[in-house]
């Protein structure tokens, strides 16, 4: 993903050139194209939009595949370029679904995937590496993630796993997900640790933990949280708060894009929510160019107040 995300001429000549190139299944999204407003910097110079697409759910059954699949090429299209992926979702099935929306349209997006703490022994990582690119159709991954932490004496193999993957260009980065500050301090101290990219962790109005310690001390050292559940997840959807009811009115918007703006709002916090159809789509991408004002934070602070101790 490069800079030009942030430039709206470069983004809709670029978008023009795609038609001609584009797929049918993608040629109508494409049309209606917009630019990413917010982004985020990864510590190699990488930017992406601050708003992803989760896809942990995806290709399941939970909505019918091409509904899923016309998701997040809208979401695509409106700039939420980064898709979040696994290799367990489904046991590989949302990487399959994904395989179809890459199709065509592989260097627009930035494909993140994970490997889990149970397949890290020997050469396991490449492994797995290999098992997710051939579900995903692609030869490389903008990010590989671990999925869980596993005792840190197990980092130093880990890492050199990522930086081999790295070196043959099977993974652009690689990064962490579930990361304690504890677990963060230790993957620095190891060799190459400073290049982990993000830590992909849970952060929603009504799941706050995180800015004790973790937010700050990932902000210290510049390396961008990833957050999952932006919206509070499945079981704890945060979008029938009164609250969010009344900004959402006064800015003309859903609750769900005030949830994810507020979620974006530092600029050092990409938000990978997860929508099955379009329409909630559409709704969240909003939240890529909402303002959230002085006020409006403080009335979310007060109906979902921050940690404290
Ligand atoms: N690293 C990890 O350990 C980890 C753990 C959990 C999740 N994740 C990642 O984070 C992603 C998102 O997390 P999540 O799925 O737990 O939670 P989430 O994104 O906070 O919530 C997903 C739920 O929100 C609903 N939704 C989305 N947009 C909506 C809208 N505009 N209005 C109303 N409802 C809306 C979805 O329903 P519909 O399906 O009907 O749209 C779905 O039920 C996952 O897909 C996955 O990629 C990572």
């Amino acid at each position: 993903m490069s800079e030009h995300l942030l430039n709206r001429r470069q983004f809709a000549a670029g978008c023009a050139a795609a038609l001609g190139l584009a797929s049918p299944a993608w040629r109508a999204v494409l049309a209606a194209a917009q630019p990413a407003a917010r982004t985020v910097k990864f510590p190699d110079g990488t930017v992406v939009p601050a708003l992803g697409q989760g896809c942990w759910h995806l290709g399941q059954g939970r909505h019918p595949g091409e509904v899923e699949e016309d998701a997040l090429r809208t979401g695509v299209t409106l700039g939420m370029t980064l898709l979040d992926t696994s290799g367990n979702y489904g046991g590989g099935r949302s990487e399959e679904l994904l395989s179809h929306v890459l199709s065509g349209a592989r260097e627009r997006i930035f494909l993140v995937s994970k490997v889990e703490g149970n397949e890290v022994a020997g050469d396991g990582v490449a492994r797995a590496c290999a098992a997710s690119l051939a579900r995903l159709g692609t030869d490389y991954l903008d990010l590989y993630l671990l999925h869980w932490p596993i005792p840190s004496a197990g980092f130093p193999a880990v890492v050199a796993a990522f930086e081999q993957l790295r070196a043959a260009r099977k993974i652009r980065s690689w990064g962490v997900s579930n990361f304690s500050v504890a677990q963060m301090e230790d993957l620095l101290r190891v060799p190459d640790g400073h290049r982990c990219a993000t830590n992909q962790v849970p952060y929603s109005l009504n799941n706050r933990r995180i800015e004790r310690d973790l937010l700050p001390w990932m902000r210290q050292h510049d390396i961008p949280v990833m957050a999952y559940s932006p919206l509070g997840g499945d079981k704890h959807l945060v979008i029938g708060d009164r609250t969010l009811a009344a900004l959402s009115a006064a800015h003309g918007c859903s609750p769900a894009a005030v949830a994810l703006a507020w979620v974006i709002r530092s600029g050092a916090v990409i938000a990978i929510p997860e929508a099955g159809s379009a329409a909630h789509v559409r709704e969240n991408a909003v939240a890529l160019s909402l303002a959230l004002t002085p006020a409006d934070l403080q009335a979310l602070d007060a109906a979902f107040p921050a940690p404290t101790g």
